[in-house]
This record gives structure tokens, sequence and C-alpha cells, in this order.
């Protein structure tokens, strides 16, 4: 089958998605799937890159991005073109009719939040991953939570702020996000890898901190701190309607008090500021729960192929639902491939598992 690996992107996680498309570009089997990489430039212009694994990882702090490359003239073009062709230049056209499956490895918005999804069932392509509803649930902190409460899964409490409503006190918002205690944690609602994320443990922060939220996206989502150990769990689709599987969990210690929570620095650039240890060291019966929780959390939002869920077991055991990621980072180093790993599905077979799920 022909595979169309899509990453870079739009969003303020491009340098992520290139780190995950050089580990895919390294670990897909060639000699099953004749493989496409094509590069989307910060600007939203699809482009023809190396199949070059190495070209794509962070190495030494240095982020990866996709260049423009002016004489390719790949499509769609810049946002707002309505053209689907892939052309290279001096070869026959390729439509995206003639790839067997889209490997959308892109995080963050204008890829992980249903518009590339929306774009490839439009184009009527196959792809890996959640679909258009998933993916912008997943991608939006506060639909998510709505729709996790409304399946009775647990969730922490939180104040959505739309626009100027802190300014405003709009609905009271200030005494119900005083309600919450303290630390906060002030996030986008729309966006991933702790972009645009402050924790504050004074409330004179608040307006600052909102303002850093919305330098990313008008809806803010104020989140209660919960106490509680940070696990995550991979979540794979089951084939032919099977129920999703969940893999044993992990969990994330931020070792550095510096960063004082897993925020961008931690998470890609400084190594020695956490430990992911996996499994999780977790009575069985809590892991159990994880499980389920994650499962349960995959389907409340009709999740397709794989997501990872993040959770906090809070000291007595409860498990609470942070939140759900439909294309979780997909490095070798990257939780979600490592929790499979550990769960007996290695990264290259993870990987196969991922593309048949999307060919079924
Ligand atoms: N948003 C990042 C890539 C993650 O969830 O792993
Ligand atoms: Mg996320």
């Amino acid at each position: 089958p022909r595979v169309l690996v899509l990453f870079g992107g739009r969003s303020g996680e491009h340098a992520i998605s290139c780190a995950t498309a050089g580990a895919v570009l390294r670990a897909v089997d060639r000699e099953r799937y004749d493989v496409l990489p094509i590069g989307i430039t910060p600007s939203g212009r699809w482009v023809r890159v190396a199949d070059d694994p190495d070209r794509w990882s962070i190495t030494d702090g240095r982020l990866p991005e996709v260049e423009d490359v002016p004489e390719q003239v790949l499509l769609p073009q810049e946002a707002g073109s309505r053209e689907m062709q892939v052309l290279e230049p001096g070869s026959p056209a390729t439509t995206l009719g003639d790839v067997d499956v889209v490997l959308p490895l892109l995080h963050g918005p204008f890829g992980e939040d249903g518009t590339l999804q929306g774009m490839l069932e439009l184009a009527d392509v196959r792809y890996v991953g959640a679909g258009v509803l998933a993916s912008a649930v997943g991608m939006d902190k506060h639909f998510m939570k709505i729709a996790l409460a409304g399946a009775g899964l647990p969730i922490g409490p939180f104040v959505t702020l739309r626009g100027d409503d802190l300014d405003r006190d709009r609905d009271g918002v200030r005494a119900r996000i005083e309600a919450l205690g303290l630390p906060l944690f002030v996030k986008p609602a729309r966006a991933g890898s702790s972009i645009g994320i402050t924790r504050i443990t004074d409330l004179a922060d608040l307006p600052a901190a909102v303002a850093e939220a919305q330098r990313h996206d008008p809806k803010v989502v104020v989140e209660a701190g919960i106490v509680g150990r940070e696990i995550e769990c991979a979540v794979l689709g089951g084939r032919a309607g099977a129920p999703a599987r969940a893999s044993l969990p992990g969990e994330i210690v931020v070792t550095d008090a510096t960063h004082g929570f897993y925020d961008f620095e931690a998470k890609y650039l400084d190594e020695a500021a956490v430990e992911l240890t996996c499994p999780a060291d977790l009575p069985d019966d809590v892991i159990a729960r994880v499980q389920d929780v994650a499962v349960r959390t995959f389907d409340a939002v009709d999740c397709e192929g794989l997501a990872r869920v993040d959770v906090f077991v809070t000291p007595d055991g409860e498990v609470v639902v942070n939140e759900i990621n439909t294309m979780p980072g997909f490095t070798p180093f990257s939780m979600y491939p490592r929790m499979w790993a550990q769960s007996g599905l290695a990264y290259p077979d993870l990987l196969d598992e991922l593309l048949r799920l999307a060919l079924e």
C-alpha cells in the first residue's frame, strides 16, 4: 500500500510533529509500504520532503522545520486554496486518490483537530486515527471535558473563559475561579505539548496567565490543580469492530523542580528534567482502573485508531482524567510507543497495526 506520511503543519507543535515523522520514516516497513513523505510548512504549504529520518529529529535542542520549496508545487497550497492535487515537478501528478492511506502525524490545530480529517473525508482517502468529531473534541479541552463528564467519567473542576470574560467578570467567573483553589493551570483550550500553559500559585498572576494562553487561543480553560501522580495510558483501536485495548500505564515524574510541571522544555528539550517510568509502579487494581477509564475515555469521544489518555491517580487511588490526545507524540522515546513496547507491541509492529487498522 502507498502511505502518505504527513507532518509538520501550522500549529505550535510543528517541530514535535517532524520528530515523530523522522522516527516513523525510520521504522516503517519498506517492503510492505511505499512511502510518500509530505511536509506541511508552518504557513500551510504542502511540500515533498526528504525521506530522511535524521533530517527530522530533535538534536542538541535544534527543532526541525519543514522549509518551503518554491519549485515544488504540492497541494493544497496556502490556507484557503481548494486544490487537492499533489504534483511533483517532472513527474505525472499524484493525486490524494492515488494514496491508499494517509498517516497524519500532525499535532495541534490544523492537523489533530478534525480540519485535516474533514479534508481527507471529502477527498475519500483513508487515514490513520480519529475522525472529524473525535479529533475536534480531543483538541478542545472545554468540549472534551463536557463529553467526558457526560459519559460519567471523572474529571477535575474547571472554568472556561472566552474573550474578555475575566475582565468583565461575566457569569461570576472570578469567584468561580477562586473557588477552584490553588494552584491553577491556565491553558489555551486548543493547543498541545503544554504550549501556552502557566501554572499559577497566586491569583494575582491570573490575568497574565490568561493573556499568555490567549496568544494561542481566545478560549482558555482554567483548571484546579489535582494532587496526584501523573499517569498515562495508551489506547489502540480494535480490529473488525473489536473493543479498543489499553496498554500498561506509564508515569511522568518531573525531577527538576525549576520546571514546576511537565512543560514544553521538560517534554522535549531538557531530558534530565523528567523521568518517564513504564510500566508505572501501581497496584494491580489501580492499573485495571486506569485502563478501564482510558478505554472509556477513548469511547466517550468516539475515538478511532489511537489515543493517549492522561490521568491523575490521587493518593487514595482515584483516577481523574486530565485529557485525551488523539495524535500523541510518537517518537520511540515518547510515552505512547513506549507503553505499547512494554505491553508487548514493538514500535514497528505498532506502526504496522495502525496502518492496517486504517486500511481494513
Ligand atoms: N501533544 C503532544 C504531541 C502529545 O500529546 O504527546
Ligand atoms: Mg494534549
